[in-house]
């Protein structure tokens, strides 16, 4: 198959273009709709020929020629089980159903939607518009990341990808090659868990337990708070509690390092929760060829 536009929403840092490139694929035009500057700036730093279209919701002055994949994760919190179950009435979800409108307008021979996994209502109201059930896919399997996504896609055959069996103490740095990181070993109280939890802090918020290297990390977040905030917090050594670097959280996407370099600390952070994995993406995409 011959794919010579692609029409990527809601773009953030590209990861799927990234995916696009591991494998291969040649296409003439790449297309993007995102409104965030900063992950504008890291999508065109890594990729300076995308065509930024800005926001979706003007999509009907966009004037493109044929589309043959359209692809995109719209913003999750609406749906989101973290989230406030806010479901369609909220404004971020509803972006969702300009992904619908596109697709009907440019009739794509591929398309491919991300989203968080929701009430199973809310799920089979977007298969009912789009036509498929969603595969789950953890990007465990691909990568040291809990990392649990619903794919609504009509490229055939779609299965799980193998397991890598990569655990995160294969993507860290060592400690010691890291600077001006905040240690919360002296604070820790250890937990006896059968889980992958090894301690807390405080109360133990969301953000403030303390996991092991040796199986995966949690989900990487864009939005969520405590002292472990968007990466979670790791006992690294044998008396270091911290949180995840920008690299490793790369390393956690599938993502070459310092891809999202050239923005604050905490831009990064929020993009890499934002972003897709990007070798979950890869396998997907490796069906059109
Ligand atoms: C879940 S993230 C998708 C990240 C992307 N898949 C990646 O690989 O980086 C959703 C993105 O939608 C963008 N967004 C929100 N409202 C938008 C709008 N009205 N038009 C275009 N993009 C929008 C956000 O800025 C955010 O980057």
């Amino acid at each position: 198959m011959k794919i010579t536009n692609i029409l990527s929403l809601f773009d953030g840092i590209s990861c799927g273009r990234v995916a696009l490139d591991r494998i291969g694929i040649e296409y003439e035009n790449y297309y993007a709709s995102e409104i965030d500057k900063y992950a504008i700036k890291i999508a065109q730093s890594n990729f300076p020929d995308t065509i930024q279209l800005g926001d979706v919701k003007n999509w009907k002055e966009w004037n493109l020629p044929q589309i043959d994949l359209l692809m995109g994760g719209s913003p999750c919190q609406g749906f989101s089980i973290t989230g406030k179950q806010l479901n369609f009435e909220d404004p971020r979800s509803k972006l969702f159903f300009e992904f619908v409108d596109i697709l009907n307008y440019y009739k794509p021979k591929y398309f491919l939607l991300e989203n968080v996994r929701m009430k199973q209502e809310y799920q089979d109201i977007i298969s009912n518009y789009l036509g498929v059930q969603p595969i789950k896919i953890n990007s465990a399997l691909v990568s040291a990341q809990n990392r649990n996504r619903l794919y609504w896609t009509n490229i055939p055959n779609i299965s799980q990808p193998l397991d890598k069996g990569i655990i995160l103490k294969d993507v860290l740095d060592g400690d010691e090659s890291i600077e001006n990181f905040i240690n919360y070993f002296d604070i820790m109280k250890p937990v006896n868990s059968k889980s992958n939890r090894v301690g807390i802090i405080g109360k133990g918020g969301q953000g403030d337990r303390i996991y092991t290297t040796d199986k995966k990390s949690v989900t990487l977040m864009a939005e969520s708070g405590g002292r472990g905030a968007k990466t979670g917090l790791y006992l690294t050594g044998e008396k270091t509690v911290r949180m995840l670097m920008p690299n490793e959280c790369e390393r956690l996407q599938n993502l070459p390092d310092n891809y999202t370099e050239g923005v604050s600390k905490a831009q990064r952070y929020k993009m890499l929760g934002n972003g897709w994995t990007v070798d979950v993406i890869t396998h997907i995409l490796n069906n059109i060829k």
